[in-house]
């Protein structure tokens, strides 16, 4: 094979036509790429008062977002509403830091095959959920999106629940105490609410159902940066007013 001249053949010549030396050199770009990703989830601090109003998942909550990572959601879709225009028109405010405090790993995602997930909380109801992910074409004419009929028959498992809550409180998580000493009732409680809620749309769903986990999880995205949005821009209105 007979090198052609210009600058692509320097990249091949000195690089990728030595597998070691490339190697070695991935490597190192991966690894601080990592670490860029990693150090802020470790070392960021947050304020107390930049935490106001801004509250970890509760259990329900959580264990629809393990179902979440689990089935790889944020290969499609990204949790981050950029500062511009064309963002915010169609998705709502955008991604305020303080709202990834309790995100763990957070699920920024990079790709955006599907709409950006993070103010999703609160745009449709219940039934619309269920109805999407038995099948997205039902909602949705033309969707690309798998359908996820499995979430309506598999179980969380209270045990794996309750690992990942009293995890995140160990990273300092102010979880209630009488939430973590009984993590499937407060499960309970609240996914008691979402089967009512479907069941008054001729829906039948157990309680323990993941789809009813992973409901009350998309229901909560970018819902406490919302309110605390709308407050902050209420008091500094107030405070011109005459
Ligand atoms: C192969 C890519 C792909 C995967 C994987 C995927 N989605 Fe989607 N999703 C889409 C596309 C495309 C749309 C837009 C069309 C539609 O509404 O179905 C969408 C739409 C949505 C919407 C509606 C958003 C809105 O604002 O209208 C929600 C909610 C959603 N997906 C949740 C999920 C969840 C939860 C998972 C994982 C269980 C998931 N998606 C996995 C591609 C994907």
């Amino acid at each position: 094979m007979s090198d052609t001249s210009g600058s692509g053949d320097w990249h091949r010549r000195t690089l990728e036509h030595r597998g070691a030396l490339f190697a070695v050199l991935s490597v190192a770009a991966i690894a601080v790429g990592s670490v860029v990703e990693l150090v802020p989830m470790f070392t960021v601090d947050f304020e107390p008062e930049e935490l106001e109003g801004i509250s970890p998942y509760t259990p329900l909550e959580v264990a629809g977002r393990d179902i979440y990572v689990r089935e790889g959601c944020y290969l499609c879709h990204s949790q981050w509403v950029r500062p511009f225009r064309s963002e915010t028109v169609r998705y709502g405010e955008w991604s305020r830091g303080e709202e990834y405090a309790y995100d763990r790993p957070f699920q920024l995602g990079s790709r955006r095959i599907g709409p950006d997930l993070h103010r999703v909380g609160g745009k449709y109801n219940n039934a619309w959920h269920y109805e999407h992910m038995m099948d997205p074409r039902s909602t949705t004419p033309g969707s690309i999106m798998p359908t996820y009929p499995w979430l309506a028959e598999w179980k969380v498992d209270p045990a794996d629940a309750t690992a990942s809550v009293t995890t995140l409180a160990s990273l300092g998580h102010p979880y209630e105490a009488s939430v973590l000493s009984d993590v499937p009732a407060a499960m309970r409680a609240q996914a008691d609410e979402v089967v009512a809620d479907l069941a008054a749309s001729d829906i039948t769903v157990e309680h323990d159902d993941e789809i009813v986990a992973l409901i009350a999880y998309l229901q909560r995205l970018g819902r406490d940066g919302r309110a605390k949005i709308a407050a902050a821009e209420a008091a500094a209105g107030g405070e011109g007013s005459p």
